[in-house]
């Protein structure tokens, strides 16, 4: 009996204790987890971070605030998009001063590689929302891409050039804007089409910065090519497009074909009718035909924005974190986290997709559009497509 009670009050002690020991940690577990979300809130890339910090909006909004028990707070830092020292200074500052448990963003490649390293040092993982260049995730295995590559959408382009004997397109000439993606689009794109018996006439290189498009078109409009190849990041494409009706190429019968940056939804309202009949390769459109985009594009509709491909990036990138931490059950370790990120399957705004486990890109159709007035908007719609295309690098 005696035993008995003091081995009961010994228990109600340990019990006392160990409540005592467990209270800090449910007071850890309530804490919010921290996303710092690095983009180009301003300069000339600004549509690509405003197209991202809407989509994270629209994504809490949707799914809510919290998940698995812990809050989500995002942290926005604006790195101004042309300055990688910026962005990787922001990164460690979000590592070590706010304590975040995830970097996410990423406008530009030159700016995802910046920042690299300090999620391998801090052991976070970093969600490139944005960047397409191919090499970016083995630039640290805590880097998960939720966007695309340019290679992903450029070989299926050369393929529906070569596979379209109708179309006559023989000869091409690649213009590319020059440093990481527009290298990637124009070697694959010059491989791939070369391999299957096309001929490319030249390759030209235009400069990221303040580039003049002009001298590049009046050059391919004298090689009179069968078609142009082009490849500009979001921003960029109404520079190119008013350029290439100003100097009569499409006059000249030079057919325009392009990655999907071209013709950014973002900027089909100011493009207009110049881009009429462009044929282009990628991974989302606004105009894209499931319940599940036309509720995504809707929404961010209130808030004043045409979806574009950037801002599925982000969204993806936000669904990516959130069944991580339901999947570690609101554990926000970083290795826990990236663990739980890869192989993740889901039916994306853009259609199925899945984070493949391995290369941490993601597997997606790639469709071939065509741009057309549909109902006064002008849209890039879908008319074919490739299934589950992994991204091919410039290999
Ligand atoms: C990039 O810098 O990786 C980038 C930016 C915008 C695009 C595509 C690629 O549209």
């Amino acid at each position: 009996m005696k035993n008995n009670r003091l081995c009961s009050s010994a228990l109600r002690a340990a019990f006392v204790a160990l409540a005592a020991l467990a209270l800090p940690a449910a007071v850890v577990a309530e804490e919010p987890v921290k996303i710092g979300l690095i983009l180009p809130m301003s300069g000339p890339f600004a549509s690509t971070g405003k197209e991202i910090e809407a989509a994270v909006r629209v994504y809490q909004k949707t799914h809510g605030d919290s998940v698995a028990g812990r809050k989500v707070e995002v942290i926005l830092k604006d790195d101004g998009g042309v300055q990688p020292d910026q962005t990787k200074r922001l990164a460690q500052e979000l590592a070590t001063k706010d304590r975040v448990q995830v970097i996410a963003g990423f406008g530009l490649t030159p700016l995802a590689m910046a920042a690299a390293p300090i999620a391998t040092q801090a052991k976070l993982p970093m969600v490139v929302m944005a960047a397409a260049t191919s090499i970016i995730p083995t630039k640290s295995p805590y880097i998960v891409r939720t966007g695309f590559t340019l290679p992903q959408v450029t070989a299926p382009l050369a393929d529906w050039a070569l596979a379209h004997k109708e179309l006559k397109i023989g000869s091409v000439v690649t213009l590319v804007s020059d440093y990481g993606p527009g290298i990637d689009a124009e070697k694959t794109f010059v491989k791939r089409f070369s391999a299957g018996g096309g001929k490319i006439v030249e390759s030209l290189r235009a400069p990221l910065q303040n580039p003049d498009f002009a001298p590049f078109l009046q050059r391919i409009k004298d090689a009179r090519p069968d078609a142009v190849f082009i490849f500009v990041p979001s921003g960029v494409g109404t520079a190119v497009m008013k350029q290439f009706a100003e100097r009569g190429l499409d006059k000249a019968g030079i057919r325009l074909i392009a990655t999907g940056d071209l013709t950014d939804d973002n900027e089909m309202e100011n493009i207009g009718a110049a881009a009429n009949g462009v044929v282009t390769s990628f991974h989302y459109s606004a105009a894209h035909d499931s319940p599940e985009n036309k509720a995504y594009v809707a929404e961010m509709a209130k808030l004043g924005v045409r979806a574009n491909f950037h801002s599925v990036g982000g969204y993806d990138g936000m669904h990516v974190i959130y069944e991580a931490l339901r999947k570690t059950g609101g554990d926000s370790n970083g290795d826990k986290l990236l663990a739980a990120m890869k192989g993740l399957s889901w039916m994306s705004v853009r259609g199925p997709v899945t984070l493949d486990a391995e290369t941490r890109d993601m597997i997606q159709n790639v469709y071939i559009r065509r741009v057309e007035n549909v109902k006064g908007v002008w849209s890039n719609v879908e008319f074919d497509k490739v299934e589950m295309f992994k991204d091919p690098g410039t290999q």
